[in-house]
């Protein structure tokens, strides 16, 4: 295939579920010529409870299936808890293709912090991984982070259910501390799982106006394009791309979250993943 042929190829993107269309989002606006293949495995969902070993199969074939099926020229892993479980799996086995994982954006809020005092969101699975403790450990002394596992948060998202969503927020920040700017108070919050900035306006209310909600699809984004350009693959400025909207689930309960967050009206289609077809 020719240099250009692979350029045009889109960049494949994948989450436990709708979660990832928060970093879809960041995507579009960073590299608005490219084109997407979304992958939501809503039939896996939610994977933030799950074990290493069923995250690592589960990326493996979702990864598979997006290589094999779709032609994928790069991969985004647009989940904190599939990150820290599979991508050096991933790496491995795909080390010619440029693969991008998310992590909890520890490292930019404990630079921004006056207070010093960092609220962290993430799944039980992401704040239990060895990835998390390695990336902990480099940051000790620079903040004190306060590690809050959100159980069944992910899930009421996926599935809807705002009265949930918003019990599980209101008990999870309470549970935490205080929130704000003075001495001892946690002056940012990272929101860890790619589910949460779906509910980005509960936290705000709940945490109040002098804490910075930091999520990390931006700066994926821009990985994104260093990763594309670095590997001769970005396609230059011009025509939108398109996005292809794949689910190993509900294609309905895609097809209405890429419509509400994204504005995206396509047909959702079911993906095959057990077959690799
Ligand atoms: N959105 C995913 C993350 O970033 C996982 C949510 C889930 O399925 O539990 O961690």
């Amino acid at each position: 295939m020719s240099s250009s042929a692979r350029a045009a190829a889109p960049i494949g993107v994948f989450d436990s579920g709708v979660g990832g269309l928060s970093v879809l989002r960041a995507l579009r606006a960073e590299l608005p010529q490219e084109n997407f293949v979304y992958l939501s495995d809503a039939a896996h969902a939610p994977y933030g409870e799950r074990a290493d070993e069923y995250l690592s199969a589960r990326a493996v074939r979702v990864a598979d299936y997006l290589v094999a099926q779709q032609g994928v020229k790069a991969l985004v892993v647009a989940c904190n808890t599939a990150t820290a479980a599979a991508i050096h799996t991933l790496r491995a086995r795909w080390p010619g293709l440029p693969i991008v994982g998310i992590e909890p954006a520890l490292k930019p809020a404990a630079a921004a912090s006056q207070t010093k005092v960092v609220g962290v969101m993430a799944t039980r699975s992401t704040l239990q991984s060895a990835k998390f403790k390695v990336l902990l450990d480099k940051l000790q002394g620079q903040a004190q982070f306060v590690l809050q596992a959100c159980d069944g948060l992910a899930a009421a998202i996926e599935n809807g259910d705002a009265d949930t969503a918003q019990t599980l927020c209101a008990r999870y920040v309470q549970a935490m501390g205080g929130f704000g700017h003075a001495d001892g108070q946690m002056d940012h919050l990272v929101l860890g799982c790619t589910h949460y900035p779906l509910v980005e306006s509960l936290l705000r209310n709940l945490v109040g106006p002098h804490t910075t909600l930091l999520e990390a699809g931006p700066p994926v984004s821009q990985q994104t394009r260093r990763v594309l350009a670095q590997a001769g693959l970005l396609l230059p400025p011009g025509v939108a791309g398109a996005v292809r909207l794949l689910s190993t689930g509900s294609t309905a309960e895609l097809g209405g979250n890429a419509q509400r967050w994204l504005g995206l009206n396509g047909v959702v289609i079911r993906a095959q993943t057990e077959t690799g077809g």
